[in-house]
C-alpha cells in the first residue's frame, strides 16, 4: 500500500492527449480491455455534470421508485465508476464491475474517443448527462479542492485558465460535450441537459424510464422526483458520499452536494472571466447546433 503523500494531490498524466489522474493510466491496461456486456447501461458525463443524480434516477426507476431498496448501498458501490483507481485506497472501477450480475449500471467520465470498444460492440445502452460550462466549472473547482486525489486546483483565476485550456481531468469540456453529441447519431445515445432537468424534473425522468423500456405510474415519477430532488440526496448518506473518508474527500472544505442549481457561476466570474470565456467558448463551439442554457 502505498502511502498518502504518493497517493494524494498528484499531478495528471496523459492517456492518447487527453490528462488523466495518474491512478487511472497506471490502470489503463485493464480500463481499455473491460468487457462491457450487451444489457450494461453507461451514464456517461463531464465531471459534476449530475451523474450522482442521474444514477439515482435510474436505479429508482429499475426498482420501481421503492426508496428503501435504493438505500441498499452506496451510490459509488450501485453504479461504479468504470475508469475510477485509488491505489490502497479502494478497489478500481473495473474490479468491482466485474463482481457485479447483470443488468450493470456502469458510470464513466470519459471522452467518446476512450470508452472501451466492447461497449460499441455490444451495443450498450448509454446515458449522457450535459451541463453548461461556466457551472461545470465552478462545481470542478470545489471539488478539486476538497477531494485530494485531484491535483489541487489553485486559485479560481489560476483554474479557469487550466479549464479552458482543457488541462483538467478529462480534458476539454467543450471536446467531450461535442463528442458525445455526435456519437449519438449512430448509437442508442440518450443525451440529456442538467438544465433540463432542474426545470422539469418529472419530465426529463419519464424520457430516462421511456428510455429504459419502463412504464411507471405517476405517482411513483412522483416519487422519484421527491426522493432524487437536491435537498433530499444531500441528506441521504447512500447519495452525499459522505462514507468517503474524509482524507479523500474533506467535505468540511466543501460539501459533494453543494449547491445544486443552474447559474452559480455568476457568484464567481468577474466580468472580465465571463466576456473572456464567452469569446473561446464561441470559437470552441462555433459549428456545433449544440446549445447550452447558463440559467434558467
Ligand atoms: P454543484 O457543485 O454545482 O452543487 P456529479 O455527480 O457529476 O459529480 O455532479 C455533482 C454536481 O451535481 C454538484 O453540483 C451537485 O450538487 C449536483 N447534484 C447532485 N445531486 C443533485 C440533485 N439531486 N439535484 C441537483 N443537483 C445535484
Amino acid at each position: 500500500m502505498e502511502n498518502d503523500e504518493s497517493v494524494l494531490r498528484r499531478k495528471l498524466e496523459m492517456v492518447c492527449g487527453v490528462p488523466l489522474f495518474w491512478s487511472i493510466v497506471e490502470e489503463w491496461a485493464q480500463v481499455e480491455s473491460f468487457q462491457a456486456r450487451p444489457d450494461d447501461l453507461l451514464i456517461s458525463t463531464y465531471p459534476k455534470s449530475g451523474t450522482t443524480w442521474m444514477s439515482e434516477i435510474v436505479d429508482m426507476i429499475l426498482n420501481d421508485g421503492d426508496p428503501d431498496k435504493c438505500k441498499r448501498d452506496a451510490i459509488f458501490n450501485k453504479v461504479p465508476m468504470l475508469e475510477f483507481a485509488a491505489p490502497g485506497k479502494m478497489p478500481p472501477g473495473t474490479e468491482k464491475l466485474a463482481e457485479k450480475s447483470s443488468p450493470r449500471l456502469v458510470k464513466s467520465h470519459l471522452p467518446v474517443q476512450l470508452l472501451p470498444m466492447s461497449f460499441w460492440e455490444n451495443g450498450c445502452k448509454m446515458i449522457y448527462v450535459a451541463r453548461n460550462a461556466k457551472d461545470v466549472a465552478v462545481s470542478f473547482y470545489h471539488f478539486d479542492l476538497m477531494n485530494k486525489l485531484h491535483p489541487d486546483p489553485g486559485t479560481w483565476e489560476q483554474y479557469i485558465e487550466k479549464y479552458m485550456a482543457g488541462r483538467v481531468a478529462y480534458g476539454s469540456w467543450y471536446d467531450h460535450v461535442k463528442g458525445w453529441w455526435e456519437k449519438r447519431k449512430d448509437h442508442p445515445i440518450l443525451y440529456l441537459f442538467y438544465e433540463d432537468m432542474k426545470e422539469d424534473p418529472k419530465r426529463e425522468i419519464r424520457k430516462v424510464m421511456h428510455f429504459l423500456g419502463k412504464d411507471l405510474k405517476e405517482e411513483v415519477l412522483d416519487r422519484i422526483v421527491y426522493h432524487t430532488s437536491f435537498e433530499m440526496m444531500k441528506e441521504n448518506p447512500t447519495t452525499n458520499y459522505k462514507m468517503i473518508p474524509k482524507d479523500v474527500m474533506d467535505q468540511s472544505i466543501s460539501p459533494f452536494m453543494r449547491k445544486g442549481i443552474a447559474g452559480d457561476w455568476k457568484n464567481h466570474f468577474t466580468v472580465a472571466q465571463n466576456e473572456t470565456f464567452n469569446e473561446d467558448y464561441e470559437r470552441k463551439m462555433a459549428g456545433t447546433n449544440l446549445q447550452f442554457r447558463t440559467e434558467i
